[in-house]
């Protein structure tokens, strides 16, 4: 027979089990999985009571979504224009979050003056230079990881057109993935301690991209190009995704040596003419992050798990789409959470002692 005290023993130490075991919150569960869990963030919105406190609580990582591009940044020939990146830094320092940089090469969204401007290969390239130069240097010890180049890769693997490669490029048009590499090269010198990463779309199951992708990264690492991940972005719009494909992804680009970081992960549904989804939907969504997460959890160099945004409020997905479809991230316009949310709470919870 126990005595009253042996009892509340028992309770106590039954009691610690349990809450050690599950959490109520993302952010708590990814930290005790080693995990880091992101999102991309518009610093506009940290003044909104209900953004700020949900984006803090649930995540301890953040990207600007757009405030690193040349676009924002560059305003200017001349200039440099850190103020919006440098909010999303305060707001990660003030709240012990990791920030991602993204991104410093890319054939989207590059300002006017640059597109337009008649450049010779000889001046693009040092305008490339200085660029990843000064950026990474005014974020040096601020940003651990950089999106160095972005979707530098077509549908059937061939090296995008971009200024940067061919319009008219930085001298090494005709080169295949030179300029890649070469970007890379700038990007170690910049800052030695930042991890740098190639970030790509749609190809982050087992199709041509990705084996073009691969097939860059291990051409890399064995000439000792500097690199050190692969981010999958992970915009999708299938609910039948078949998630297992990311896994065998993931596999062969960690046994490379290299990190993989899922970046920009979204779900999209469509809406009907209300703007409305179906809750049968919704549980599919769900089901689409739970497989994506555990893909990147299975594998101790999947080092994190980002999406991009968090609230259905604010999306790029609505905007970009026209309102057919929406509704893509794991938290509902009044910040509810939604099955999606549950689904990834409950992968990172169930793994939360992979690295013990
Ligand atoms: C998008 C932003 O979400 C939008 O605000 C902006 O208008 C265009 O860019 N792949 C990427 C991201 O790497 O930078 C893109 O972000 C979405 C697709």
């Amino acid at each position: 027979m126990l005595v009253p005290w042996q009892q509340l023993r028992i309770l106590i130490l039954a009691l610690t089990a349990t809450i050690a075991s599950t959490s109520l919150l993302l952010r708590p569960a990814a930290d005790r999985a080693h995990l880091l869990v992101g999102t991309a963030v518009r610093p506009s919105l940290f003044s909104e009571a209900a953004y700020s406190a949900t984006l803090s609580r649930e995540f301890n990582m953040v990207e600007p979504e757009d405030e690193m591009k040349w676009w924002v940044v560059r305003r200017n020939e001349g200039t440099f224009d850190f103020h919006e990146g440098d909010e999303v830094v305060r707001f990660a320092q003030a709240h012990r979050m990791k920030v991602r940089g993204h991104c410093l090469v890319w054939d989207h969204h590059n300002p006017e003056w640059l597109v337009q401007g008649h450049f010779t290969p000889a001046q693009l390239s040092g305008l490339l230079q200085q660029h990843i130069t000064t950026v990474m240097k005014h974020y040096a010890g601020q940003v651990f990881a950089w999106d160095v180049v972005n979707e530098g890769l077509d549908e059937r693997g061939q090296v995008k057109d971009s200024p940067w490669y061919n319009q008219p490029g930085i001298g090494l048009r005709d080169k295949g993935t030179a300029y890649i590499e070469q970007a890379f090269r700038w990007a170690r010198e910049a800052d030695p301690q930042a991890l740098l990463f190639y970030n790509e779309a749609e190809g982050e199951g087992l199709n041509g991209k990705s084996d073009a992708v691969y097939a860059m990264v291990k051409d890399f690492k064995r000439r000792g190009i500097p690199i050190d991940g692969v981010g999958l972005q992970l915009h999708i719009s299938q609910l039948d995704f078949d998630t297992g494909a990311i896994a065998a992804n993931i596999a062969r680009l960690t046994a490379l040596g290299l990190q993989v970081h899922i970046t920009e992960l979204d779900v999209s549904l469509p809406l009907d003419p209300r703007g409305l989804v179906r809750d049968d939907d919704l549980l599919r969504q769900a089901e689409v992050y739970r497989g994506v997460v555990r893909s990147c959890l299975q594998n101790p160099d999947c080092t994190a798990t980002q999406t991009w945004g968090f609230t259905d409020k604010y999306s790029w997905i609505g905007y970009h789409s026209h309102g057919a479809r929406g509704a893509a991230l794991p938290f509902d316009a009044a910040y509810k959470p939604k099955p999606a949310y549950d689904a990834m709470l409950e992968e990172i919870s169930r793994q939360w002692n992979r690295t013990q």
